[in-house]
């Protein structure tokens, strides 16, 4: 429920209240974010001579009201407020100066829908709507709340009249009054994402962000702030989550009177966008609450984005186990080979055979041809199209590798257009992996893209696509766009490539890459319903990779896939059962060459494809929890939401002589339902409060253990 009362704004949900007032002089304090309450949360306000805090001029003698202490709602520099700034607004004379007013506000059934950008798809919430105006330059900031479940999401948009201004920064605040906070933070590298990382909020600001033009291996978009207290089961706890795929900025301080704020919003340095008679709509932000703890918070975030951000795929392939040739055979391929390893794929279970790189233009190795989106006829031996119907005669979808938001020097397109990639008149560019970035601000280049994948998707039949972008942007020189706006404009062109292939061909399932999980964002599940998690197939390793990103995004949307042995990362040797157990955590693949296989392991990959089949649903629609996560073990459950099927998923990360046992608690069950484990039969309240040794048996290194649970 929404409700305003004398300048009083209160969002509710059977979760949360989320409560904001309108002051005295028209600007918007935030008042409240946490458990449902009742009344009028400004009683926690002291108002009172603040040495050396600047006054607002209409407070005229009264020396006690003051926004350098005063939590807000929005933060803008060079309004009487000295902590770090949400906003920043340069005037069209250069003065870096804003404030912004109430000026009316409208209450709605239904979502805030965003043309050209990631948003909840919400019909039946209820959203609010409040338009503030800047004093100097008449500009309107309009800002949007949708709340649904334990889940708020937050817009931001900014309309320029007949004066310039130019937004150099522009991040959501969050103020709270006085409270002891922390910080936790999912940072990584190529090959270890989003490993999480916790830290008191202090006086110092701490800054994370991305400049690399997308989310970033090295910093993920998404934050949870909580108390000093909270841990996986008790305690508050709020996560932040940009619904963005480019550069971002985020930042926590403590205030002189120990109130905390944080910003959290699209654009970097790099980012200075000037506007007249022009309007900028700002990505979503996500906040989702929980007083339960991050286990909790996880839950019930994970459930809201596969209800209202995820896309869902109305046709095509359902859950297809898929498998990739890259690690089979990198780019040391021909038709026939890729024909043999699809019978192969087919006959273990498989419904999906994708081929990765080197398809297309003259690609043998990663020095050239992105951009040239035609089959290598001479290495394939055949057409796409041909190659394309021999593989799905087999009984089987057929999916491509493109990456095509780059260019190859060595490429058609590069000779034909130098001016399409990013690169700055005078210097010459950086490379990365030996290739230049196109301009995807560049509305030419985009309707290029739209249409070489539209003929793509069409004459290869493509059930998949996987989507890959193999370096960040260094270079943020246009050769049409202004360089402070391309970081938003060059995301906005993604999007819209997106949205035109999603409309064209609604059954064409798109995986998400970078690198592995370099732009895992909500952004990109908004589009591309699952992502490669990371170029690490470790087994192992993944595990702390799944866990790290299961604090923000559902399993499901983890590509998750049986890689071969000695692994080729890491050179470890895991059990067949153990790699498989993991890649369960998520979805579904092999990406191995089947045809290497021995006749017990393909006997043992065809049973756990169809275990994996029949474990879907849960991983697919159930919740998750992490039980378990020590160097030694690792242990999580999943299970439905009607808490009657699940399945616990164990490994022993190192071996010990004369090993300590491992015993979790479980969670997410009924306390009075019956659940059979195996051969034994438990209540939920005993798995739960009691709990259950893991039935390892330390017969071998790095063994994995599932136990079905299904209530009786
Ligand atoms: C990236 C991806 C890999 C693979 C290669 C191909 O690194 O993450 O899975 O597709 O590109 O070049």
């Amino acid at each position: 429920m929404i409700t305003y009362n004398d300048g009083l704004f209160t969002i509710t949900t059977d979760s949360f209240t989320y409560q904001m007032k309108k002051d005295a002089f028209g600007h918007l304090l935030h008042l409240y974010y946490g458990s449902p309450i009742e009344g009028d949360a400004s009683s926690l306000l002291s108002l009172r001579d603040r040495g050396f805090s600047a006054v607002p001029y209409e407070a005229g003698l009264d020396r006690s009201y003051s926004y350098d202490y005063l939590p807000l709602e929005v933060s803008v520099l060079g309004d009487g407020d000295f902590r770090t700034p949400g906003i920043i607004i340069e005037q069209e004379d250069g003065t870096l100066s804003a404030s912004f007013r109430y000026l009316c506000h409208r209450i709605y059934k239904g979502g805030a829908l965003l043309e050209g950008l990631p948003c909840g798809r919400i019909d039946d919430g209820e959203s609010l709507e409040i338009t503030l105006k800047e004093d100097l330059s008449g500009a309107e900031l309009i800002l949007t709340y949708t709340a649904k479940d334990s889940s708020l999401l937050r817009g931001m948009k900014l309309v320029a009249k007949d004066k310039k201004i130019t937004l150099k920064k522009a991040l959501y605040s969050m103020d709270t009054i006085a409270m002891d906070q922390d910080v936790i933070w999912f940072d990584g590298r190529h090959c270890s994402e989003r490993n999480k990382k916790r830290a008191h909020i202090d006086t110092s600001t701490l800054t994370f962000s991305s400049r690399r033009g997308a989310t970033s291996h090295q910093m993920n978009n998404s934050f949870i702030l909580c108390s000093h207290e909270t841990t996986e089961d008790h305690g508050e706890a709020v996560l932040l989550s940009l619904l963005w795929s480019g550069s971002f900025t985020f930042f926590a301080e403590k205030d002189q009177y120990d109130s905390v704020r944080c910003g959290l919003g699209a654009g970097s340095e790099f980012f200075s966008y000037d506007l007249k008679n022009q309007e900028l709509v700002l990505p979503q932000l996500l906040l989702t609450y929980s007083p339960n703890g991050l286990g909790d918070l996880s839950v019930k975030n994970n459930r809201f984005v596969t209800n209202y951000i995820r896309r869902k795929m109305t046709g095509g392939l359902k859950n297809p186990v898929l498998l990739n040739n890259w690690e089979a055979t990198y780019f040391d391929f021909n038709g026939d080979k890729l024909i043999s390893i699809a019978k192969e794929a087919k006959n273990l279970g498989c419904d999906l055979f994708v081929l990765d790189d080197g398809w297309f233009g003259k690609r043998n190795d990663d020095y050239s041809s992105l951009g040239d989106w035609f089959e290598n006829r001479d290495k394939l031996g055949m057409s796409l199209d041909e190659l394309s119907a021999r593989i799905k005669s087999l009984g089987i979808g057929f999916g491509l590798w493109v990456e095509p938001e780059m260019v190859s020097e060595d490429s058609d397109l590069y000779r034909k257009h130098p001016e399409w990639a990013l690169a700055v008149p005078g210097k010459a560019p950086t490379r990365g992996r030996h290739q230049l970035v196109l301009d995807l601000s560049n509305r030419e280049v985009v309707e290029y893209i739209k249409n070489t994948l539209d003929d793509l998707i069409n004459r290869g039949n493509l059930d998949f696509m996987k989507w890959d972008y193999n370096r960040f942007i260094t270079d943020f020189h246009s050769s049409v766009t202004l360089p402070g706006r391309i970081e938003y404009d060059y995301i906005k062109g993604l999007y819209s490539i997106f949205e035109y292939l999603g409309n064209k061909h609604p059954s064409l399932l798109i995986e998400g890459c970078s690198g592995g999980g370099g732009r895992f964002d909500l952004g990109m599940l908004y589009y591309t319903p699952q992502s490669w998690l990371s170029d690490d197939t470790d087994a192992i390793e993944r595990i702390d990779i799944e866990f790290g990103s299961s604090y923000i995004y559902p399993i499901s949307s983890f590509g998750s896939h049986v890689s071969a042995v000695p692994n080729h990362q890491t050179k470890r040797v895991t059990p067949l059962f153990t790699r498989s157990s993991v890649a369960m955590l998520g979805s579904y693949g092999l990406e191995l060459d089947p045809t290497k296989l021995s006749e017990e392991e393909k006997a043992e990959i065809r049973r756990e494809i169809k275990e994996y089949k029949e474990l879907c649903p849960i991983i697919k629609d159930g919740d998750f929890y992490r039980l378990l996560n020590t160097p030694d073990a690792s242990c999580c459950l999943s299970i439905s939401e009607d808490k009657k099927d699940g399945v616990l998923i164990a490994v022993r990360r190192l071996s010990h002589g004369n090993p300590k046992d491992h015993y979790v608690r479980l969670k997410g069950l009924d306390n009075k339902t019956l659940y059979r484990l195996g051969d034994k039969v438990f209540y939920g309240s005993f798995l739960m409060n009691y709990g259950l040794l893991l039935p390892f048996t330390y017969s071998e290194d790095l063994e994995a253990i599932r136990v079905r649970i299904k209530a009786l």
